[in-house]
């Protein structure tokens, strides 16, 4: 494993001998097989690709992962080999749907353009058209799945009186739509009214650049694209292409499609806030999704079935 946050270790330490993962080896999928030898589990992080070679390792039993995402596992291949892949759902909802508001609040107010503008001592007074930015309050916003995240994104929404339209392939029971006042709406009318669009969906096969040049081409010439999920959901040389272009009016990002690159058309896009996949960063949410991770292990290496399984296929 990694290192990560109390409570974590001492849950695991109660389990199992841990050995931490070797800080001098790259996050390959050979150097982790060969951190893996002799293990009974892996506690991976969303950076660490676990697919064949790693999943084949003899005796492995689970990939704990310490994230809600699991792309970076192949599910198939773990559960070919029998492997229990688990996942840390629900802890982090509250702190990454935080964070989506923040980014969007943050790029629409134009907040690191201006702290960048005083700080380098060019704010020489009051002026009426300095930095103007979008409304907030009363605009539509478009949510781009409305999976746990986005319904805490919704709910956020609400006390900036916002037109929530939503689109996902799985519609809400008309009392959550209702009490969270959303919409259902195809991705193509979304995209077409919505002034912000933040997305939060998983990346699969079908949400890989689900966001891309149509998307953009159709957008309002003042919205704003807001991405705390998976960065290969958006195109991201289309964004640059469209933010170039001025098709829309700015993004705010915190993952990226080839993590931890970033496209460089993003980088003097002054209309771009750029954070380095923080959603769910505060000290609570990680802790918590620490301690989660470790009853996932825990459970599995003393020979039960982990809560959070995310290929309940596998039977032993
Ligand atoms: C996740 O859990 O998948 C986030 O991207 C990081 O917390």
């Amino acid at each position: 494993m990694h290192p990560f946050l109390d409570p974590g270790p001492a849950i695991l330490a109660e389990a199992a001998e841990v050995v931490t993962y070797p800080p001098d080896r790259p996050l390959d999928e050979a150097s982790i097989r060969q951190a893996a030898d002799g293990c009974v589990g892996i506690v991976s992080q969303l950076m660490d690709p676990i697919r064949e070679t790693v999943l084949s390792t003899p005796g492995l039993k689970c990939v704990s992962n310490v994230a809600v995402g699991f792309d970076n596992i192949d599910i198939a291949a773990a559960t070919a080999h029998k492997v229990y892949v688990t996942n840390t759902p629900g802890v982090l909802d509250d702190a990454t749907a935080d964070f989506a508001f923040t980014l969007l609040m943050t790029t629409a107010r134009r907040v690191v353009e201006a702290d960048n503008f005083v700080r380098s001592g060019r704010f020489r007074g009051w002026a009426i058209d300095m930095m103007l930015g979008q409304d907030v309050f009363g605009a539509t916003l478009g949510i781009v799945g409305i999976g746990r995240i986005g319904r805490g994104v919704a709910h956020r929404a609400k006390g900036f009186n916002m037109r929530v339209l939503y689109y996902d392939p799985q519609p809400l029971p008309p009392d959550a739509e209702e009490s969270l006042n959303v919409t259902r709406s195809s991705l193509e009318r979304l995209i077409a009214e919505s002034d912000f669009i933040s997305v939060h969906v998983p990346l699969t096969e079908q949400t890989h650049h689900l966001v891309s040049k149509p998307q953009f081409q159709a957008m309002k010439r003042n919205a704003i694209l807001i991405n705390t999920s998976r960065g290969p959901v958006v195109d991201e040389a289309a964004l640059v292409e469209a933010l170039n272009a001025r098709l829309l009016a700015g993004a705010g990002m915190d993952v990226y499609e080839r993590e931890p690159a970033v496209h460089p058309g993003l980088i003097p896009l002054p209309n771009v806030v750029l954070a380095p996949h923080i959603a769910s960063a505060t000290v609570r949410t990680r802790s918590e999704m620490s301690a989660m991770a470790a009853r996932n292990m825990a459970t599995s290496v003393r020979g039960g079935r982990p809560p959070n399984l995310v290929n309940p296929q596998v039977k032993r």
